[in-house]
């Protein structure tokens, strides 16, 4: 065994299909490289399991693998749960480890801190303990500890958190695609963490209220990320920003925007983007803004100006 082990995993943003990719519409999302997570595991002396959460000010020591399971703080239970499946799958007794995460995304913001945490995480076990997992069975745990923490996500996040680049996402099968030249791409967050629980649960409300007319707004959006699939192979990307636009309005439909969106939004339009949207669960967390280099720096000096403490990305 190793004296240590660091692996990384990137951040993601969703492109298209937000929320409709819950109810097995297409969707299309990108991994953010240098904008994620990562996890280092290191043998100690002490016996137990150690998690080491930086992020946090967290510190948290366990006798062993149940004491850590009984006793493991609700908002870290996912690693607890991860551990377990691997310790059932693999007949291994955790013991002298340390285990620290760290996370560059900001937590809320839906650029996928949860999911980039646990594919850092079980890749970095993974590799320490050599279980010799492939990438789809590094998703699919991930996609484990991904339940746990938002009930009943699409799989979409630890999907593209896992394999990076452009992932084009249906029902638990994706394909990975080109990355067009120029895609500038600057990403706003409100400042507002989101709760995709939250925001998952307003959907479905609205949708037994309404289901007709919410199955129509979730078709049209997957019409949308199965046209952009379309425009990033043309690397069209003034019609990828319109698309855009629509996606945005279907999600305004939803509920799920609010009046800070509204205004990132228009103003990255009024200073000449291809297209604005949200990203995410909405209700707070990101916006994506696509277009030409000077446009987006036009629009993020603006956007400072207003002094609403808002973060920014450029990829
Ligand atoms: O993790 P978030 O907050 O970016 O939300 C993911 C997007 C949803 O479609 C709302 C949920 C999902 O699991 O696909």
């Amino acid at each position: 065994m190793k004296k240590e082990t660091k692996c990384t995993a990137p951040g993601k943003c969703i492109l298209f299909g937000e929320h409709a990719v819950v109810y097995g519409q297409s969707a299309i999302s990108m991994g953010l490289k240098n904008f994620g997570s990562e996890c280092i595991i290191t043998r100690i002396t002490e016996a137990g399991i150690q998690f080491n959460f930086p992020d946090y000010q967290k510190f948290l020591a366990f006798s062993n693998l149940i004491h850590m399971i009984e006793n493991i703080p609700n908002k870290f239970s996912q690693f607890a749960l991860g551990l377990k499946k691997l310790a059932e799958t693999y007949n291994i007794k955790f013991e002298y480890v340390r285990i620290t995460i760290k996370s560059s995304i900001w937590s809320g913001s839906g650029l996928g801190s949860s999911a980039s945490t646990a594919v850092a995480f079980i890749r970095a076990l993974n590799s320490y303990y050599d279980f010799k997992m492939d990438d789809n069975k590094i998703s699919e745990l991930s996609f484990e500890m991904e339940k746990q923490v938002h009930g009943t996500p699409s799989g979409i996040d630890n999907f593209t958190c896992t394999y990076g680049g452009f992932v084009f996402f249906k029902k638990g099968t994706y394909e990975l695609l080109k990355i067009p030249e120029n895609f500038n791409l600057l990403i706003t967050y409100t400042g507002k963490p989101h709760n995709t629980r939250m925001a998952i649960e307003q959907v479905r409300t609205r949708k037994k209220e309404n289901p007709k007319n919410i199955d129509q707004i979730f078709s049209s959006i997957g019409q949308l990320a199965q046209l952009a699939k379309k425009e990033l192979d043309h690397r069209n990307l003034e019609e990828i920003g319109n698309l855009m636009n629509k996606n945005q309005e279907f999600l305004a439909e939803l509920g799920i925007s609010n009046k800070v969106i509204n205004k990132i939004n228009n103003i990255a339009i009024s200073n000449g983007v291809y297209g604005s949207k949200l990203t995410g669960a909405g209700l707070g967390g990101c916006v994506i803004s696509l277009g030409t280099k000077i446009a987006l720096k036009n629009t993020k000096n603006t956007l400072k100006k207003l002094n609403l403490g808002l973060k920014f990305y450029n990829f």
